[in-house]
């Protein structure tokens, strides 16, 4: 048992998630001690801007635009990052760990990218890092797979990880609004990323699922190996034949095992309305995790925000809180696997799946058969086709679903098909989950 009276925390980064930490921190003081043992002493914040007034009451906290003042003060036992960005968010956590602080952060984009150096620097100096903010803002998704999936292999791992992006589908599949208009709202509304390409691209999505397939398989994964495509190609069309074909288009995060290979790719998927993470809207995150023993588990909540992703960060801070109060360090591995080992991950080539692949078919007689022509050669096989409207010596949609193909057959196909005179434009491919039945 320790002798400390409290536990000292200081965050860097009074932004979003800085205000929504530090009024958890103080408005459920009580509940934090009766649950940790000590109360949580918020020593020390800092910002670049200390003067704007963030709306809470802080007390004896000391506000300062310097970090350092935090990550060299012998009193601070946590070093909470939450500025974002690569730089200088690696040197003042690589400089908290050097000083054996422990570490909480929400910033995926630096952990999907140098997250391998931090963790080893925390093991090597026996600290922890807490990163549950991370993926899913509040649902507590990382500890469970640390935690309380840990007796199964995980299976499969299906993720509406990015709040941005699902406002953006659900807003154009329901209200039939346009994608720029959606996404400037997002961004008032304080969902998107700074930078609302790694939103809208894919990217924050991809961030996240790298940590994920991290933790799910014990593996390290690089985030250039992580496919990554994002909404913004996404048209009214194809919402529109989604609708009639009893589906909806969601930016899945998707990570698998298979044949000892581990997928991991994230893109807009069709899936059938009947799927419980359909009904998954507006900016809400949503977790769909298979292990060999539980079978499926949903896991549903808010993916961003100042409190629920506070709570994650708070929780965090706890557990910290909870290995200082019973005198041990990492109980549990910064990387969750105490043996991890390195797996493939597989090539976008080598994947399977269904596919909706809508032609820009110029209507003439012949032309669908000299598309499923090319199809049949690639081995891809239809499983039904629709078409719109009849516009002679003008492209309208064509629509074909194809059963499970492999992933090069279906680019190498394309390759043919998008150069043929029958053809006025480049197909447009979204893949689909369980075939777009329910
Ligand atoms: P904000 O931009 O709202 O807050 C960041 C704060 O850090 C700003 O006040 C910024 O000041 C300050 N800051 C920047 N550089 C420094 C520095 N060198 N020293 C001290 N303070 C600095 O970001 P969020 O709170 O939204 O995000 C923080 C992290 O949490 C990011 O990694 C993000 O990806 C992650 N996250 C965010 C979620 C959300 O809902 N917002 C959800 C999940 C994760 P200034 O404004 O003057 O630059
Ligand atoms: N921009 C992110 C989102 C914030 O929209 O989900 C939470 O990580």
């Amino acid at each position: 048992m320790t002798s400390k009276k409290s536990i000292n925390v200081g965050i860097i980064g009074f932004g979003t998630v800085g205000a929504g930490t530090a009024r958890i921190l103080i408005e459920n003081a009580d509940i934090i001690e009766r649950r940790m043992g000590l109360p949580v002493r918020l020593k020390t914040i800092s910002d670049l801007d200390v003067k704007r007034d963030r709306g809470i009451k802080l007390g004896s906290t000391k506000l300062t635009t310097d970090a350092k003042e935090i990550i060299n003060d012998p009193e601070i036992d946590v070093v909470v990052e939450l500025i974002g960005g690569y730089k200088p968010a690696k040197e003042f956590i690589l400089a908290a760990i050097a000083n054996k602080k422990h570490v909480v952060t929400a910033n995926k984009a630096l952990l999907a990218v140098h997250g391998e150096e931090i963790y080893a620097a925390a093991e090597k100096n026996g600290v922890t890092v807490g990163y549950e903010a991370s993926v899913a803002g509040g649902i507590p998704i990382l500890k469970s797979l640390k935690e309380g999936l840990a007796a199964n292999r995980i299976e499969s791992i299906y993720g509406i990880v990015n709040g941005t992006c699902n406002y953006i589908l659900t807003a154009m599949t329901n209200e039939g609004r346009a994608f720029g208009d959606v996404l400037k709202e997002a961004q008032a509304k304080g969902y998107a990323e700074a930078d609302p390409t790694f939103d809208i691209e894919g990217i924050d999505s991809a961030h996240k699922l790298s940590i994920l397939t991290m933790l799910a398989f014990g593996t390290p994964v690089k985030f250039e190996d992580v496919y990554t495509e994002g909404i913004s190609k996404i048209t009214p069309i194809d919402i529109e034949f989604a609708k009639d074909l009893g589906c909806k288009i969601k930016l899945l995060a998707i990570t698998k095992m298979a044949n000892g290979e581990v997928e991991a790719r994230v893109h807009p998927t069709m899936i059938p309305e009947s799927f419980p993470i359909a009904t998954v809207d507006g900016v809400f995150n949503a977790l769909f995790v298979k292990g060999d023993a539980v079978g499926n588990t949903l896991f549903y909540g808010r993916g961003a925000g100042d409190m629920p992703t506070g709570s994650a960060v708070v929780a965090d801070i706890m557990d910290i809180g909870r290995d200082i109060v019973s005198g041990c360090v990492n109980r549990m591995p910064v990387a969750s696997f105490r043996k991890r080992q390195q797996l493939k991950v597989r090539k976008m080539d080598d994947i399977t799946s269904s596919y909706y692949l809508r032609f820009a078919a110029i209507d003439k007689p012949g032309v669908l058969s000299k598309i499923s022509g090319v199809l049949g050669k690639n081995n891809i096989s239809i499983e039904s086709v629709i078409q719109k409207g009849r516009q002679a010596a003008e492209a309208v949609p064509l629509v074909m679903m194809s059963h499970e193909a492999l992933e090069r057959d279906v680019r190498k196909a394309l390759a043919e098909i998008d150069t043929m005179d029958c053809v006025g434009g480049p197909t447009v491919v979204i893949r689909m989950e369980g075939n777009g039945k329910a």
